[in-house]
């Protein structure tokens, strides 16, 4: 277990509870999505809009790939990456995979005037971000730890993830 994977719903707060954890555990910070913009060259609203949603998605999978033979990372993940079992699996074999969750209604406030998420930007974002959680809660459940942010601060829910880490690295040793 050399690195810590986060994944779960847009607006869950991976990104900024990310780099809190990398801070606090002294590890580099990476966003699939930033590593997906910096491979291509282009948004990921451009992408999806350009190459379609397919085209990231393979995008995701060689990112995932890449990640393998990495050690000391905090990897926030977009939030379809952990929702497909192939990726899950992959993360796990040298992360612990944490999964931050949020009710709808939180996730709804967190990201309704938000625009740069190609997958909310159709007439109906609410009724297709609970379609989208309902579709991806039995995956994302399949996660090492799963947290609740709802009505928690950022900081907050960084400590429990970090402290979480820090028990599975120690449980990992005492074997
Ligand atoms: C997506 C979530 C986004 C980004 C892309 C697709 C998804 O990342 O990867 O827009 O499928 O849920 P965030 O979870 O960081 O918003």
């Amino acid at each position: 277990m050399d690195n810590l994977a986060l994944i779960g719903f847009m607006g869950t707060g991976k990104s900024s509870v990310g780099h809190l954890v990398a801070v606090h555990l002294g590890f580099t910070f990476v966003d699939t999505d930033q590593l997906i913009e910096a491979q291509t060259g282009r948004s990921i609203t451009d992408l999806f809009a350009h190459e379609g949603e397919a085209a990231f998605r393979a995008q995701e999978r060689q990112v995932v790939q890449a990640l393998t033979d990495r050690v000391k990372l905090v990897i926030a993940t977009g939030g379809g990456l952990g929702a497909d079992a192939l990726n899950l699996a992959s993360l796990k074999t040298h992360a612990l995979v944490v999964c931050l969750w949020a009710s709808p209604e939180v996730t709804w406030q967190r990201v309704r005037h938000q625009t740069h998420r190609p997958l909310l930007q159709g007439p109906a974002p609410l009724a297709r971000l609970e379609e989208l959680l309902a579709h991806r809660a039995a995956i994302y459940r399949e996660a090492d730890v799963l947290m609740n942010t709802s009505q928690r601060q950022i900081r907050e829910v960084a400590l429990q993830v970090a402290h979480e880490f820090q028990r599975a690295q120690r449980e990992l040793t005492a074997r």
